[in-house]
């Protein structure tokens, strides 16, 4: 009889499939976004992220202890100031929102890996990352404000700094004014191939950072670009970043692909708060099985190729582990 190739055969029960099982996730492989605003006992669900809030200082502080308990040792922060104003100066002034909670989170825990969000769009009033003058986004006076930021970041006890703007020459800047104050040791994550995505939308209810006119894309890539992409990444290699970041992330699996096969710097990938909401709303609806998919998803973004993996559901995702 013809002897004919039987795959199967490693599929037969669960410990055969664990066994050759080619990608696994591990909770130390996730970074946890929290949205941390001002008051005293806030926590506020963002209605569009079922799961997630807006969280005082003293919240958030018991959040990343739940997290921790469950195996989550590293986390994003992202400031939700009370004021705004045109040059964004809550995201680097002393006592911002962020460096507070980051003070706060160090405190507290001595095992907990405190990444700080660098961009201005939390902090500007009218919501574009960067100094606006005559409708445009102007670079280079961004370029010192996010240095500012950096420092007052690592300043507070931030571990990493984590530069989400999308600026050129943003990791230079931020890079340079770090190691002129005694920083050098603290490591940039650029989020260098950064998409002018719609699945940021619920994001930007949560930090009311939607732009008043116009939109992201004359600094934010466009999703049709490969190559780009490579480009951008290079450019922050050559400026000295430490782990490369692509976002959004179940949209651009071929990108994360594509910047692990070329570099040889750690990938993160940010699975971005419109991915949540469809898989939670989809879930809700009774239309996927929300477990399974939140397993899925997190899984294909590892087996592109990112080691890191920044989502909503790392919580959720460690308790399924
Ligand atoms: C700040 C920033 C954004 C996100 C992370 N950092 C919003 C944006 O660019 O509009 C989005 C993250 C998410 O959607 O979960 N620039």
């Amino acid at each position: 009889m013809e002897l004919i190739q039987r795959p199967r055969r490693l599929r037969r029960n669960e410990q055969l499939r664990t066994l050759v099982r080619e990608t696994a996730l591990t909770p130390s492989n996730f970074v946890y976004p929290l949205f941390v605003c001002e008051g005293e006992g806030v926590k506020r669900e963002i209605a569009s992220m079922p799961g997630c809030y807006n969280m005082s200082i003293d919240n958030l502080v018991e959040e990343v202890g739940f997290a921790r308990n469950e195996g989550i040792s590293s986390v994003i922060l992202f400031g939700v100031p009370d004021e705004k104003d045109a040059a964004g100066s809550g995201a680097y002034a002393e006592d911002g929102i962020v460096q507070r909670a980051t003070r706060s989170l160090k405190r507290h825990f001595n095992d907990i890996l405190v990444i700080a969000d660098n961009c201005l769009c939390e902090y500007t009033d009218h919501g574009h990352c960067g100094v606006i003058d005559d409708g445009e986004v102007l670079n280079d006076p961004t370029l010192d404000l996010l240095a500012r930021t950096a420092v007052a970041q690592a300043q507070a006890g931030a571990d990493i700094i984590a530069p989400s703007n999308m600026m050129d020459g943003f990791v230079a800047a931020i890079r340079s004014a770090l190691d002129r104050q005694g920083y050098e040791g603290v490591p940039v994550m650029s989020y260098a191939v950064k998409y002018a995505s719609g699945f940021y939308g619920p994001f930007r209810e949560a930090a009311q950072s939607t732009p008043r006119f116009g939109d992201r894309s004359g600094y934010q890539m466009d999703p049709a670009n490969v190559r780009e992409a490579l480009r951008e990444a290079a450019l922050d290699v050559e400026q000295g970043a430490d782990i490369l970041m692509v976002k959004p992330a179940l949209p651009y699996l071929d990108i994360i692909r594509a910047v692990r096969e070329r570099f040889d710097l750690p990938v993160a990938a940010y699975q971005v708060s419109g991915e949540y909401a469809m898989i939670k709303a989809a879930g809700r609806m009774g239309w996927i099985d929300e477990t399974r998919v939140m397993i899925e998803s997190l899984t294909s973004i590892k087996r592109a190729g990112a080691e890191i993996i920044l989502t909503y559901f790392a919580r959720d995702m460690a308790r399924a582990l």
